[in-house]
């Protein structure tokens, strides 16, 4: 798979065994290939080259919820990149990271009075607008800041899409966006409002969406809607139409990105809007893994636990959506297969990588890597059992960087403080 592959025996992340990382950093910890996120981003902007004219290509706002580091955000903003944010602190690591704010896009339910005032004066690309109270508080903001606030309305296109029922966003019954009326409520309300511009539409169905079909029936509902509001009066310039893009994390069927990009050009392209993406997962998720070693092979009857030193703190999904991640050993990856289920030291069942996996035999010191944990990886991680943050490493050819230290435990626990008043 892209970026981490076997040289003499060892799994290396580009040119860099895992083995030296394991050595120089300890583990548990994440390690990224600089070029396989290259890769995707430009295996993904070229599809949509091929199927798009030059002046009518998309603008490519990385969902930086996948993986936030300021280091991942920096490398997909050289690729030209703009980016999604859902929140405050990831506005602040977008412009840290150097993007510049008519490249931003700001999304989410619940946007914060705080979050709001910071985006507008930032100057990002646009809101979009998940409800009508959300659209009207956007208003009293920018109407106090006397700036205007560039808006898009997020449709509910009630299609399903997504790998699992927890990242699937499009149906009706999601909090997401707005129901077809309410949109051209919007839109009513928005014209008659001193500080806000509406410009548009967005969708996004999901996530690890699999079937370039679901994108095409969600596309579909956008024509006439434009049509519509157009003949109503109002400009329709930009379409911001979701990420959702899937990765492989066992053996899956990628999605025909070439598909996806004519149904782009077929549906999209002849609105003549500007065109937003935001893909997530796509960008970073295969460029990951999460660097872990064997503590004990613990046997029981009918089980063989390998217990390692990454938890679910350090990756959720397994135990969050029952993802399955592919887990490989570093070394001596040709030993005489044994079934094991790998679990981490946290105490609760569902600190569960994967049960019943067949895989060469460990022993412990052993290294492992779990596979396709570059997004929602790191970033969704926690200090459950007052277990550090590990570090994140980002690897470019032979080059190696800490691009977020291990924590320490004077940061974990040195936030928190006893009241003098306790105990007296
Ligand atoms: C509004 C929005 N855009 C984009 C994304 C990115 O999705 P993905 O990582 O599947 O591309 C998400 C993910 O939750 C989202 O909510």
């Amino acid at each position: 798979m892209i970026g981490f592959e076997e040289k003499g025996g060892i799994l290396h992340a580009d040119d860099v065994p895992l083995t030296q990382i394991a050595t120089e950093f300890g583990t548990p910890a994440y390690v990224y290939s600089a070029g396989a996120i290259r890769g995707q981003y430009e295996a993904l902007a070229l599809a949509m080259q091929k199927a798009l004219p030059p002046e009518r290509q998309p603008l490519l706002c990385y969902a930086c919820k996948a993986n936030s580091n300021i280091a991942v955000l920096s490398l997909l903003k050289g690729c030209g990149s703009g980016l999604e944010i859902v929140s405050e602190g990831e506005l602040r690591r977008g412009l840290k990271a150097g993007f510049a704010p008519e490249k931003i896009v700001s999304t989410g339910v619940g946007k914060q009075a705080r979050e709001i005032a910071a985006c507008l004066e930032a100057g990002i690309h646009q809101f979009n607008v998940e409800s009508l109270p959300e659209l009207v508080h956007i208003q009293k903001i920018a109407a106090e800041m006397n700036k205007t606030a560039h808006v898009v309305f997020r449709l509910n296109p009630d299609v399903t899409g997504g790998g699992h029922h927890k990242i699937s966003t499009g149906r009706k019954r999601d909090k997401f966006g707005l129901g077809r009326a309410d949109v051209f409520k919007g839109f009513e309300m928005a014209a008659e409002m001193s500080h806000v511009q509406a410009h548009g539409l967005s969708i996004h169905i999901g996530s690890q969406v699999f079937t370039v079909d679901a994108f095409r029936q969600a596309f579909e509902k956008l024509p006439g809607m434009v049509g519509e509001l157009r003949a109503a009066g109002h400009v329709i310039s930009r379409l911001d139409i979701g990420g959702g893009f899937p990765i492989i994390y066992k053996d899956e069927k990628l999605l025909d990105l070439s598909a996806y990009a004519k149904w782009v050009g077929d549906i999209i392209l002849p609105l003549e809007t500007e065109i937003i993406m935001e893909p997530g997962r796509y960008l970073v998720g295969n460029a990951g893994v999460l660097l872990s070693e064997t503590l004990y092979i613990k046997e029981t009857n009918d089980r063989s636990f390998l217990v390692i030193d990454a938890a679910m703190n350090d990756l959720v999904r397994p135990t969050l959506y029952d993802a399955y991640h592919g887990i490989e050993p570093v070394e001596n990856r040709d030993a005489p297969k044994k079934l094991y289920d790998v679990v981490g030291p946290i105490c609760e069942t569902g600190d569960t990588f994967s049960i019943d996996r067949t895989l060469p035999s460990m022993k412990p010191g052993a290294l492992v890597v779990i596979r396709s944990a570059g997004a929602y990886g790191f970033c969704m991680a926690s200090n459950y059992n007052t277990r550090p943050m590990p570090p994140e490493i980002l690897i470019d050819g032979e080059r190696v960087a800490v691009i977020r230290q291990r924590q320490s435990y004077d940061d974990l626990i040195g936030p928190e403080h006893i009241p003098e008043w306790l105990n007296r």
